[in-house]
């Protein structure tokens, strides 16, 4: 998805490179010359406007095996785009002579960005970018009018470029600048629509309450509980109306999506620029030999403690646990060009825990470190997508409206995959972004936010390279149904007592078991 708020800015770009070529280039220098120049007035022009583009400076010098050149260059054909095209060119014109080009060597990168002065990192911010990959040094300068000074790394050779790790530095200067802009404003939030107020049953915290009553109880993990019989029976019924009412009548399949994340699905769905301080990380031993694991076993045996330290040694980090629930389905589509006449598709998962470091902010069922969730997932053309969104929107007020009879809004806010980028702020997008759906907890007086609708634009079929045979955009969305939020939700509002309950979701429900009993 474009970046939607970039503002053109100018940009300057000097690079000094030397090309080391496979036998002496002397006796070829008129033919270069020619080439040079034919660069700079066509090949390093090409897609910018008049005047625009990139220059070799004439005091280019053939030595030897040797073509040393700078590239001067303004953003429209950013002068390590220019060296790979004239590299790509130059191995044709030495080519005729059998010489090819054996290395490339980036001898001084220097770029300048315009930036304002209301937007310069504080002296601590500026510290830390300094020791970003490939940063020999980065300067904030006042003069004309406000510039940052990059000086990359004498190290990053002509792979880097390939990998366009100037620009993402760049983009990554920016991204830090927008976010010092956005620290302090409040996340988006815009109202969209209001339930009918909804007579309370309850003024209690629910968790408290089946805590009371062995509903549940806390598990070993952090943020985990382990659910009795009766919760468990109010989440299936939660899960059959979500399935009954909303899945099976928009014609929605069942998938199964892995559980545990590897770090390609993240790189692509960009959760890899955010995900750090929230992953439930996944390791795999170093090797399952079992005499690498003596010393631990051992250990374990003697102190009766699990020695983590030596663990940790000794395994190395995969990935990890299922956090968003719907990135991993998308490598089922990965590579692939679908045909137009199948959409729109309609798919959910419900065969796992997701997992998220919660951090200081757990609280009973409301917020924890594993949960349960319905992922709804969707695709199609831009406005299927856009059109689904609106029927499951539908199908939800239906549901909360006659069979939970709960009070809830629904709010346009930051888009969760932007938000699980790292990036806070504005949700300047229109026809792609999250709609959040919170209810009131009378006990607390506080809104949770218990479920999402999302239109992902072409986020994810661009990150894991799907396309349609029409060569029109494929489009997505997801929604997901947290089932611990649902119930905290219901139960906060209408309580733990069946009988104050609507009669629909009574009559889902049925008689709560009763299993255990406690001396
Ligand atoms: N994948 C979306 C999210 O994580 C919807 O569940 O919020
Ligand atoms: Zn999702």
């Amino acid at each position: 998805m474009k970046k939607q708020n970039e503002t053109p800015r100018g940009m300057t770009f000097r690079l000094k490179a030397n090309l080391n070529c496979s036998s002496s280039l002397s006796g070829t220098e008129s033919e270069i010359k020619v080439f040079v120049d034919a660069c700079n007035t066509d090949l390093l022009k090409r897609g910018a406007p008049q005047g625009c583009g990139a220059n070799i400076l004439p005091q280019w010098q053939v030595s030897d095996e040797n073509f040393e050149m700078e590239i001067d260059s303004d953003r429209f054909v950013r002068a390590h785009d220019a060296l790979l095209r004239f590299n790509k060119e130059f191995s044709k014109v030495i080519g005729k002579h059998h010489i090819g080009i054996r290395g490339v060597e980036l001898e001084d990168y220097k770029i300048t960005l315009e930036w304002s002065d209301e937007d310069w990192f504080k002296n601590e911010q500026l510290a830390k970018l300094q020791k970003l990959p490939f940063v020999k040094s980065i300067t904030q300068s006042k003069k004309e009018g406000g510039k940052m000074l990059l000086e990359l790394d004498l190290d990053i050779d002509e792979s880097a470029l390939y990998k366009r790790i100037p620009d993402r530095l760049i983009r990554l200067l920016e991204d830090k600048r927008d976010a010092v802009r956005w620290k302090g404003k409040s996340e988006h939030w815009e109202l969209l629509f209001e339930s009918d107020k909804k007579p309370f049953h309850f003024d209690k915290d629910p968790t408290e309450e089946m805590l009371k009553r062995d509903w549940l109880r806390h598990a070993a993990g952090r943020g985990q509980y382990i659910y009795g019989p009766q919760i468990t029976k109010i989440f299936r019924a939660l899960e059959k109306i979500l399935l009954d009412e909303l899945c099976t009548p928009l014609g929605y399949n069942e998938m199964i999506f892995p559980k545990f994340v590897a770090w390609d699905v993240w790189k692509r769905s960009g959760h890899a620029k955010g995900i750090y301080p929230e992953a439930y990380y996944v390791c795999t031993p170093k090797t399952r030999d079992p005499e690498y694991w003596e010393d631990v076993m051992d250990y374990f045996k003697v102190t009766n403690e699990v020695p983590v330290d030596m663990i940790m040694g000794k395994i190395e980090n995969v990935g990890g646990m299922c956090y968003a629930q719907c990135p991993p389905f998308w490598v089922f589509l990965q590579g692939k060009i679908l045909p137009d006449e199948i959409l729109p598709i309609m798919v959910y998962d419900r065969s796992g825990t997701s997992h998220r470091y919660e951090s200081g902010g757990l609280h009973g069922i409301e917020r924890l470190d594993e949960f349960h969730r319905v992922e709804i997932l969707w695709m199609g053309t831009k406005q299927q997508v856009i059109d689904h969104a609106k029927l499951l929107q539908e199908q939800y007020r239906h549901i909360f409206n006659d069979i939970l009879d709960i009070e809830w809004r629904e709010a346009w806010v930051t888009p969760w995959f932007m938000a699980q980028e790292g990036k806070a702020g504005l949700a300047e997008l229109k026809e792609a972004g999250t709609i959040d759906y919170e209810a009131v907890l009378p006990y607390s007086g506080k809104w949770l936010e218990f479920q999402n609708v999302s239109v992902n634009g072409d986020k994810y079929p661009t990150g894991f390279s799907v396309k349609l045979q029409s060569g029109e955009d494929l489009w997505s969305g997801c929604s997901g149904v947290g089932l611990e939020r649902w119930a905290a939700v219901f139960l906060a509002q209408k309580g733990l007592d069946a009988d104050k309950w609507p009669e629909k979701f009574r009559s889902i429900v049925g008689e709560l078991p009763e299993v255990f009993r406690f001396l």
